[in-house]
């Protein structure tokens, strides 16, 4: 049996038939070719998979399909302007904040979700914000400088949401 999960995808009205237990990560993967999100650990625990769910940052191993009907889901394939990449994606290229790259995707998005609500964070704001996201090769420096450049040159810009409302299921705390 499969159902239809009805969505708005980064920024576009998105249709899907999946099974009742599809988890959001294999959605976006394996249905839809959006690899840019991580299929880590699977068990909620190293934020690769973060995806922002209304604006807000989620664990997309923990969602079920099902869940986002009707709502808004933001990608790190979301995030450019055609060729041109979100401010946080060029800070963590010109901060040296990627080495393996695996955690770089949900590393961001949890970074724009903070920063669309805070864009001058304080250090220890940027990382209760990338808490759950682990990184094996960085050391989180550098990530924590593209973050606080990227806060920099989007406090002079109109703010950026993502999205509204709440997330619940596989929100991060
Ligand atoms: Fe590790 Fe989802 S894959 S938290
Ligand atoms: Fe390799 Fe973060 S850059 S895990």
């Amino acid at each position: 049996m499969e159902v239809e999960v009805a969505f708005r995808l980064n920024g576009r009205d998105t249709r899907v038939r999946v099974r009742p237990d599809a988890l959001l990560v294999d959605i976006l993967r394996d249905h839809l070719g959006l690899t840019g999100t991580k299929l880590g650990c699977g068990t909620g625990e190293c934020g690769a998979c973060t995806v922002l769910l209304n604006g807000r940052p989620v664990n997309s191993c923990l969602v079920l399909g099902v869940r986002v009907n009707g709502q808004e889901v933001t990608t790190i394939e979301g995030l450019s302007d055609g060729d041109r990449l979100h401010p946080v994606q060029r800070a963590f290229l010109q901060h040296g904040a990627v080495q393996c790259g695996y955690c770089t995707p949900g590393m961001i998005m949890s970074a724009v979700a903070l920063l669309s609500k805070n864009p001058r964070p304080s250090d220890g704001e940027i990382r209760q914000a990338i808490a759950g996201n682990l990184c094996r090769c960085t050391g989180y420096v550098k990530i924590s400088t593209a973050i606080r450049a990227a806060g920099e040159e989007l406090a002079n810009l109109p703010q950026e949401t993502g999205g509204r409302g709440s997330a619940g299921q596989g929100e991060r705390s």
